[in-house]
């Protein structure tokens, strides 16, 4: 059986000033949620549901290149998707460019 893995694309999902510095949104591609950051003027995109109990991480805080679960605090790297703090649980990441003011993410 061959099975037929679906062709990404960048995505259009907000304006550059949507984000301010050092803060998230949560956007959305078809019914997929993802947590959109501007850290220091770079953009980061990951999966918005925390895999640990399910909250939103574009409500959490960013320090450094991580992201702290609004919800437990577990930290969650935004360009590894790795969590510190436990080492069993990671998140996924997403490619992000941004093109004449627009943030596209690859999905
Ligand atoms: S729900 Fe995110 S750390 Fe618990």
């Amino acid at each position: 059986m061959e099975i037929e893995e679906q062709e990404k694309s960048y995505r259009k999902v907000a304006e550059a000033t949507d984000i301010p510095r050092n803060s998230g949104v949560k956007v959305t591609i078809d019914e997929e949620e993802f947590a959109l950051f501007n850290l220091n003027g770079e953009f980061y995109a990951i999966n918005d549901f925390c895999p640990h109990r399910g909250a939103s991480l574009s409500e959490g805080f960013l320090e450094q290149d991580k992201v702290f679960c609004p919800l437990h605090c577990f930290d969650f790297n935004l360009i590894t998707g790795e969590s510190e703090i436990v080492s069993h649980l990671r998140v996924e990441t997403y490619q992000v460019k941004v093109e004449d003011g627009s943030i596209f993410i690859l999905y």
